[in-house]
């Protein structure tokens, strides 16, 4: 399917309150600090060109939204459409999502983890980057709150067996718990970009959810 281009960030806006490096995240964390408030967290694990994020910050005042991509024009894209909107309850961080949840987040800290559509990493040799590793599930478990949960949606049927087999292996999490199709008119009314191509392009999206009890 063909790529469409990015399309261009205004230079006025500014960035510097929606788009942060690992760095610059308080440590020891401290999520009411980065969002000027405390409110229930939830983590979009490579946001890509960020349409989740600002959706469902838009549609969830009440929540705080952070967002990792490790590639810097998506990650700077994906800001720059929380600054766009003003979306104060939404951040973007321009870093590898394994070392923040690792070394950062504490225990019962998030109220959602989200990961869609991520890289499936054809190539055995190349298997080790797949986000959804043996590790990182375990990290999703000990982060998420008691109630929270872990959604999960993919494109590639084989890889999505296969980690449903790996949360049930590795974690304690309850699902998969079954996911329905919503409607889409609009563009907005997809979930992320990469739903809205699978699903114009009339391919099956595989979607779980799991819960930590
Ligand atoms: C196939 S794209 C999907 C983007 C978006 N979730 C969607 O559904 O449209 C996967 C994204 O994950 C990002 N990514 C891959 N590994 C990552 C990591 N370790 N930490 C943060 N982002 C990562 C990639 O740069 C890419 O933007």
């Amino acid at each position: 399917m063909p790529r469409r281009a990015l399309r261009k960030i205004d230079p006025a806006l500014d960035l510097q309150r929606y788009l942060k490096l690992p760095d610059e995240l308080p440590r020891p964390w401290n999520a009411a600090h980065l969002f000027d408030r405390d409110a229930p967290l939830e983590i979009e694990v490579g946001s890509g060109k960020g349409l989740f994020l600002q959706s469902a910050a838009e549609r969830n005042p009440g929540h705080n939204f952070l967002g990792i991509e490790i590639a810097t024009k998506y990650a700077r894209f994906a800001a720059s459409r929380l600054a766009r909107g003003g979306l104060t309850n939404g951040v973007m961080v321009h870093g590898d999502a394994q070392p923040i949840f690792a070394d950062l987040l504490p225990d019962n800290s998030l109220t959602a983890v989200h990961v869609y559509f991520p890289d499936p990493w054809w190539k055995k040799r190349h298997q080790k980057r797949k986000v959804l590793n043996d590790r990182f599930v375990k990290q999703v478990e000990r982060t998420l709150v008691v109630g929270g949960s872990l959604h999960y949606w993919t494109d590639v049927q084989d890889r999505f067996l296969e980690t449903l087999e790996l949360l049930a292996a590795e974690t304690k999490l309850v699902g998969p718990l079954e996911v329905a199709e919503t409607p889409a008119e609009h563009d907005l009314d997809y979930r992320t970009h990469f739903e809205r191509r699978t699903r114009l392009a009339e391919m099956p999206v595989y979607r779980a959810e799991f819960r930590k009890e």
